[in-house]
């Protein structure tokens, strides 16, 4: 299938999503800010060809920043992802959306597809509002949720960086580098995530939710491990409480997603032992 729309094309996913579907069309920011989005349904029907599907990978992903403009997260992350669905909707296109395991509030630890969200932060709100949306407007959907994205840095200079990114960064500045031990998440190697984009799409999944992230959980502190083991760096890693990093957003201390729908990914170490070397 080459027919595909990608939103956010110049994302960290969205990037790869590119890669994996070459022939597909990607539009960012400037093809469509999602906080304008005009009338989607006729610019889609104007296209050479309608699209087989719309993925859309653009987000307002700042989570503390999210807490200083929730007018922001949630006009990016809830009413276009309406908007998207609906136009989606009228002209018969699955639309393929990402959200977060921050839509979890931790409590649980473990969750699988059918959980009750109870977002804690402003970001994990409006993405859950996204969500709720989707399902509203739209029926051909696959609504995935995944958690801690690693891979390819992102094209566009104002993407989300990430954890890699920033600790191999502070390693260059710093002697001692602290990391999170009691927050802990599912990871997922972006590669993984868009192959199983395409497995889904092409093998014509039931649509409805799915968690997709590798296997296994890690806390900042084991991530961070294992990226210097990985890369040969000797580093002084202590490992800290998230007391130590006063932030803005509430994050859940353990939302891991269980994946009880989709064929199980490789471990994340695996995935990042390929990635890094
Ligand atoms: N990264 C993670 O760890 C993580 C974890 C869980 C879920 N997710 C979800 O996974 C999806 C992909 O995340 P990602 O890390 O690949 O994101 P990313 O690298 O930060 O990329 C987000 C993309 O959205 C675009 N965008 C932002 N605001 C926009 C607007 N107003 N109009 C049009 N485009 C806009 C950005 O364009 P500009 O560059 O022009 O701003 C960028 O291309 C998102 O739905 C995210 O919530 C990510």
């Amino acid at each position: 299938m080459s027919n595909i729309l990608i939103l956010g094309s110049q994302g960290m996913l969205g990037g790869e999503l590119k890669r994996t579907f070459s022939k597909a069309l990607g539009w960012d920011r400037k093809e469509l800010d999602l906080g304008q989005i005009g009338d989607l349904e006729q610019r889609l029907a104007a296209l050479p060809q309608l699209p087989d599907a719309v993925i859309n990978c653009a987000a307002y992903n700042d989570v503390d920043g999210a807490e200083a403009y929730p007018d922001k997260a949630f006009l990016i992350n809830s009413t276009a992802v309406g908007k998207i669905a609906s136009a989606c909707n009228s002209l018969g296109i699955p639309l393929i959306h990402f959200s977060s395991n921050y839509v979890f509030d931790g409590e649980k630890g473990e969750y699988r597809e059918d959980d009750q969200p109870n977002a804690l932060s402003t970001y994990g709100k409006s993405k859950y509002q996204g969500e709720q949306l989707l399902r509203k407007n739209c029926f051909k959907y696959y609504l995935i949720r995944t958690s801690v994205l690693f891979g390819q840095e992102a094209e566009s200079q104002f993407a989300k960086k990430s954890f890699i990114e920033i600790m191999l960064e502070l390693r260059e500045t710093t002697d001692t580098i602290k990391a999170v031990t009691d927050e802990i998440n599912s990871l997922t190697y972006v590669s993984d995530l868009a192959s199983s984009v395409e497995a889904l799409i092409t093998k014509k999944y039931p649509y409805g939710i799915y968690h997709i992230v590798n296997g296994g959980q890690a806390s900042w502190y084991d991530f961070a491990q294992e990226i210097f083991r990985l890369k040969g760096k000797e580093v002084k890693l202590e490992a800290v409480d998230s007391s130590a990093f006063p932030r803005k957003a509430s994050r859940p201390k353990k939302a891991v997603l269980l994946n009880t729908k989709f064929p199980e990914l490789r471990s994340w170490q695996e995935a990042l032992a390929e990635f890094l070397s």
